[in-house]
């Protein structure tokens, strides 16, 4: 067996593993199942942000190479899943992707090699559902033939001060061994190494940290909703709480959470907790909260518009920032889609604003243009505004999964009812123009209870 390494699932995590492994001399091959990223990542373009055409180009240059070929994991010492774990049409978690990853692990598992989970999974997913699909596809035993751990991954896109090489790394491995042969692997591109004694205990930490992040951020979020009412600028009252130097974390609201990890693994956490027969009610309940701001948001400006004598049918509304978080181009569960839904079936006209974003659609829908991005005359003088052609109202919000697939977010959406891009003069904050604004999900503006304007704010 050659000394290589494979990453399987070329996302936004499993290039960041790549990418760290190649740079210290790491043999590395990917696979995933989409050709055309496998495609774009050999022609040295990036299908995500987090890793740019420049470090492509030096991974290429060391070897690195992308396949859909995974009859390469054969001579692969090491294999780190890296494949989505989405949520399904009725929200539970979904680890088909999972399955099918290590199945085909499976296939071509040999002995010696060690197989490192990185999705992020219910505690005890690795054991009981990963381990059997390997030990059963490949004949081998798991601990004693091959090694197994877990490792969550940790990367926070768009972060300038902490990437994979100095997050602290959680390790937890089914044998002794196993966790050894992990925190050895991860020693030679990760600066410290976190060893926990058991893969379910690894597990939760993933689950615990995001958990974590929705409970606060829900806290905050329906803080706002009573601020609101009360006239009370909540984002004043955060920044003087967060002078205390101990026993308080800041987080700040906004229109709801997005992104791969907050609006989905507390999910993972309460479908384990409900197989006890127990709700887990608190994170319930943020869940809840956070999956109501879009609406909030909505009705905001709904009112702000009557103040003005004004209604949303046929008004143009501009949405800036349509990322789920500032400095990313991550589209994935961005509260903007349900804003924007409510905002169309509302009646209004909506263009949006994202330095980052080329191309974005929101449900194409019966009656919605199949022109999309088509130039129409501006709405003001903000240069380059190109604003959306009249969109008819939404028909009611489709049940399907919550979750699109692992589309990056570098790859434009192109289909019907994509939505006219305003290009922004400068950066994301740069002003709306006459049209009434939306906040937007990342970096737009907020406007507090008294109307004036304040920093962007962190989603998570
Ligand atoms: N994005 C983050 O910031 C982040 C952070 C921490 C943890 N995670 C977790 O890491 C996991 C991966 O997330 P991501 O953001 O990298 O996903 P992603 O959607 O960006 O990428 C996943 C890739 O896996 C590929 N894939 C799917 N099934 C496959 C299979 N059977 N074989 C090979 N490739 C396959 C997809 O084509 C896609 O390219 C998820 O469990 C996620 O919750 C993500």
């Amino acid at each position: 067996m050659e000394n290589s390494q494979a990453v399987v699932g070329l996302g936004y995590v499993g290039l960041s593993v790549a990418e760290a492994a190649s740079a210290v001399g790491g043999d590395v091959v990917g696979i995933d199942v989409e050709p055309g990223k496998v495609a774009s990542l050999n022609e040295g373009r990036s299908p995500v942000d987090v890793l740019a055409d420049d470090d492509l180009a030096l991974m290429l240059d060391r070897g690195f190479r992308a396949t859909t070929d995974a009859a390469v994991l054969a001579s692969c010492d090491t294999v780190v899943i890296c494949v989505p774990t989405p949520l399904d049409a009725d929200r539970r978690p979904d680890l088909s992707l999972v399955r099918t990853a290590a199945e085909t692990v499976a296939r071509h598992l040999r002995p010696g090699t060690l197989v490192v989970v990185e999705s992020t999974i219910w505690p005890g997913a690795t054991e009981d559902v990963v381990l059997p699909l390997l030990e059963h596809g490949s004949g081998l035993t798991a601990g004693a033939d091959f090694h197994l751990a877990y490792s969550p991954e940790r990367v926070d896109c768009g972060n300038p001060e902490f990437d994979i090489r100095n997050t602290p790394k959680v390790v937890a491995g089914h044998t002794q061994a196993c966790a050894d042969r992990a925190a050895a692997f991860y020693g030679k591109f990760i600066g410290e190494i976190v060893p926990v004694a058991g893969i379910r205990e690894a597990e939760l930490c993933k689950l615990l940290e995001n958990t974590y992040r929705s409970v606060n951020i829900a806290l905050v979020n329906e803080m706002a909703v009573f601020c609101d009412e009360l006239g009370i600028d909540l984002w004043e009252s955060i920044r003087a709480a967060a002078t205390k130097p101990f026993g308080f974390e800041r987080f700040l609201p906004g229109p709801g959470v997005g992104g791969h990890c907050i609006p989905v693994d507390p999910l993972y956490l309460t479908h384990a907790v409900r197989a006890l027969g127990r709700p887990f009610r608190l994170v319930e309940l943020a869940v809840e909260v956070n999956e109501a701001m879009p609406e909030h948001v909505f009705s905001r400006v709904q009112r702000q518009l009557n103040g003005e004598g004004k209604c949303l049918q046929g008004a143009d509304v501009l949405v800036v920032g349509v990322t789920y978080k500032p400095d990313v181009a991550d589209l994935r569960e961005s509260p903007a889609t349900p804003l924007v839904r409510s905002l169309r079936r509302a009646g209004a006209r909506v263009t949006f604003a994202d330095p980052l974003v080329e191309e974005w659609s929101v449900d194409a829908g019966p009656g919605t243009p199949t022109e999309p991005g088509r130039p129409t005359p501006p709405l003001d003088n903000t240069p380059g505004h190109t604003p959306a052609a009249a969109q008819p109202p939404l028909p009611p919000k489709p049940g399907g999964p919550r979750r699109p697939g692992p589309a990056s977010s570098k790859q434009p959406l192109r289909e019907p009812g994509a939505l006219a891009r305003t290009t922004t003069a400068g950066g994301r904050r740069s002003g709306p123009g006459p049209t009434p604004a939306a906040p937007g999900p990342a970096g737009a503006a907020k406007t507090t209870a008294r109307g004036h304007r304040t920093a962007p704010g962190t989603l998570g």
